[in-house]
């Protein structure tokens, strides 16, 4: 079983005695190919120790929010932007209770408020407490703000007594995890996605054309098609097999990727233009081939029409997503790009960072939206990059 292959998944232990039952979710979700780290209340050590986390994450546990061996710079900033998703496993009446006024007293707490992960809890506790009115309310207010519930089971408890609020069984717990990622949350939903380069002719054998692999755009496609999505792929030149997608469209020239995205524009719920469109054209293109007569050749371009800037102006309640391939002040130009072409978000990218850009298999990118919130993502590979694109846009759409 490997369904959960390189999702990181962070998964929080707060103090209660189903705090045993955590090690077996984390042995199961590595056994499913996830990463998973751990940070544990202190309340949590007093159940199960960090060590045995440690040992069947692999990875280091965090308790602390300010100790002496820091794994990272500014340890719940990296944590909260590393996870694809937050598991608490178990959730204390007293976590819910924090999570939902937004206290953040301790690293877990703190990591709940940074995270732009969503959010999965999986409550256990004495049912008085679970069925207390305070409790109900705190689970009201955070199912409003997104989070899902693994309702708890119903049973022995450590107290002695019988009834609602033992931890779901890892098992299940795991099940909703693949479920999560599985699920088909773009089902219903057209997404329009252009990858590749373009390419320019000059005479009938050569062209003019970028080093875009197209590898970011298919992993994009892949991933929206996996999400539920009918998937329209329209692509330029590319390095690597085409993923499987509703309609895949090939195109060479900027003006057909152009004319091809405005047959589908109107029907669509969203665009993620990561095409390398090159910006010009032949001005006039040879009829036979260029013989080598001169010694200089002088090539004249005309610029070609930008075609996520004419969407953005046509657009009704589309979502638009672009990117933007820089060498220098990336933000700076990345900002301009959603203004002038009336986007909801772009991804960003240092094309001369090792590790980012065309041809390789991962990317180091900064999603701006429109609200100029900036989340800077690490190198990761461009299929967890389209991960983190497609839940976005699921969340705008
Ligand atoms: N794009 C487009 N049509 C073009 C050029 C670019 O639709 N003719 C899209 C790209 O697919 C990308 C975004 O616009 O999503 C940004 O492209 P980029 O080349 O980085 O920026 P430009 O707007 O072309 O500006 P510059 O080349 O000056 O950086």
């Amino acid at each position: 079983m490997n369904d959960l292959q390189g999702k990181k998944i962070l998964i929080g232990v707060t103090g209660g005695i189903a705090a045993y039952k955590a090690v077996e979710v984390v042995s199961r979700l590595k056994k499913s190919g996830a990463e998973v780290k751990v940070v544990m209340t202190r309340a949590a050590t007093e159940f199960v120790t960090p060590r045995t986390f440690q040992e069947i994450s692999k990875n280091p546990v965090s308790v602390e929010m300010f100790s002496e061996t820091f794994n990272y710079n500014v340890e719940h900033i990296a944590l909260a932007n590393w996870a694809d998703v937050v598991l608490i496993a178990p959730a204390t009446a007293n976590f819910l209770a924090k999570a939902a006024h937004g206290i953040a007293d301790d690293l877990l707490t703190t990591i709940i408020l940074a995270t732009p992960a969503p959010l999965i809890i999986a409550p256990a506790m004495n049912s008085l407490m679970l069925e207390h009115p305070a409790t109900q309310s705190n689970i009201e207010i955070l199912k409003q703000r997104g989070a899902k519930f693994i309702d708890s089971e119903t049973g022995l408890l450590a107290c002695g007594v019988t009834g609602k609020g033992r931890l779901a069984e890892p098992i299940n717990i795991c099940e909703e995890i693949e479920k999560f990622f599985t699920s088909k949350i773009l089902a219903g939903k057209k997404i329009l996605v252009t990858a590749g380069g373009t390419s320019e002719p000059l005479d009938p054998v050569r062209f003019i054309s970028n080093r875009s692999s197209g590898k970011m755009g298919y992993e994009i496609a892949k991933a929206a098609q996996m999400h539920g999505a009918e998937v329209i792929l329209i692509s330029g030149n590319a390095t690597v097999e085409p993923p499987k997608v509703s309609k895949f469209v090939k195109v060479e020239t900027a003006e057909q990727m152009r004319e091809k995205v405005l047959d589908e524009f109107e029907t669509v719920d969203a665009v993620i233009m990561s095409a390398a469109v090159s910006d010009y054209r032949v001005k006039s293109v040879s009829p036979q081939k260029i013989k080598k007569d001169e010694d200089n050749l002088t090539i004249e371009l005309v610029k070609n029409p930008d075609i996520l800037k004419e969407l953005g102006r046509i657009r009704k309640d589309q979502i638009l997503v672009g990117f933007a391939a820089e060498t220098v002040n990336v933000i700076h130009y990345a900002k301009n790009k959603i203004a002038e072409k009336n986007l909801d978000f772009i991804v960003a990218n240092n094309v001369t960072k090792e590790g980012a850009g065309f041809s390789v298999d991962t990317n180091i990118v900064t999603i701006i939206d429109r609200e100029d919130e900036i989340e800077n993502l690490p190198k990761m590979s461009k299929a967890e990059v389209a991960e983190k694109i497609i839940l976005r846009v699921a969340e705008r759409l």
